[in-house]
């Protein structure tokens, strides 16, 4: 398929993991893609692995989005580079890993909403005000949510609730976007095997994914998949929508190892 030639994307966090693999989706359809990681070394390393995969039409900014600063310099470069933005993919994210509630400070909190939340909130309202407002051709905006928006995992508070906001943010932009036609969707993953999972031991892994009616966990390019859809004329009658993809995770009350 080649859906998004003559397409000109933004992908934040395309430095690691997931986001490499959603720029290699638009990159093989066809896009131009700006990508950028919260630094220059890690935006570097990200723009090395796409170039080794063969992904050429790829220009690589760092920004760390919660700064609105860097934010603007990252769409000055657009406008100077392509002069447009059709599609906005939100992917950057701060994990919020590790910390109980009990022993979770409230800077630690707003560090995790300052990525998740007003990091996604600025770049959106930056690329429809410099560009979707201006172009006949409105744009289109895709945030990757979580399924622990809606079903809690231990000790990520603040990156549980990052994720809820951004489904209501997802909601609410998409209502008053919509009658300019622009829209705005998620996608929730569940797990996806990325590189911290290479430190996972084997019982562990295979631990996860018996949690998985599927019994696999997604790769990258399953996301990919979702958040190309939502990107595509093939969802045009789509707005604030969060479509889950997380194996069947959501779908149970519990594991099949204790529901009996
Ligand atoms: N992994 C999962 O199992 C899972 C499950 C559900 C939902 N998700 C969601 O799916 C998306 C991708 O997940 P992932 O696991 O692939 O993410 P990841 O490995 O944690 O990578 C996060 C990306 O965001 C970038 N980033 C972090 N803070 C930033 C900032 N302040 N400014 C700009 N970029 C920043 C990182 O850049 P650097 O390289 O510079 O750090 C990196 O490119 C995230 O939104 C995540 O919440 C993931």
């Amino acid at each position: 398929m080649n859906r998004f030639k003559g397409k000109i994307v933004l992908v934040t966090g395309g430095s690691r993991n997931t986001g490499l693999s959603i720029v290699k989706k638009f990159c093989d359809e066809g896009a131009r893609v700006f990508m950028c990681g919260s630094t220059p070394e890690s935006t570097a390393k990200g723009a090395e692995i796409l170039a080794s995969w063969g992904c050429a039409n790829i220009r690589s900014i760092p920004c760390d989005i919660s700064d609105l600063a860097q934010v603007n310099h990252l769409f000055d470069v657009i406008e100077k580079e392509a002069g447009q933005l059709d599609i906005l993919v939100n992917n950057a994210a701060h994990q919020g890993i590790g910390k109980p509630f009990l022993e979770m400070s409230t800077d630690y909190v707003m560090e995790v909403l300052g990525v998740n939340v007003r990091g996604g909130f600025q770049v959106t309202q930056q690329a429809v005000r410099r560009f979707f407002l201006r172009q006949e051709t409105r744009g289109v905006v895709v945030f990757l949510s979580s399924n622990t928006a809606m079903r809690a995992i231990r000790n990520r508070t603040a990156y549980c609730a990052s994720k809820g906001a951004i489904n209501s943010m997802v909601r609410s932009i998409a209502l008053d976007l919509g009658p300019l036609g622009i829209r705005v969707n998620a996608c929730a993953p569940g797990y996806i095997y990325t590189e911290r999972w290479d430190s996972l031991s084997e019982t562990t892994k295979q631990r996860r994914r018996l949690n998985c009616p599927l019994r696999h966990e997604a790769t990258g390019m399953d996301i990919a998949n979702v958040v190309a859809f939502l990107a595509s004329d093939d969802s045009g009658n789509m707005t604030g929508e969060i479509v889950t993809c997380d194996a069947g995770c959501s779908c149970q009350h519990m594991p099949e190892d204790v529901d009996f």
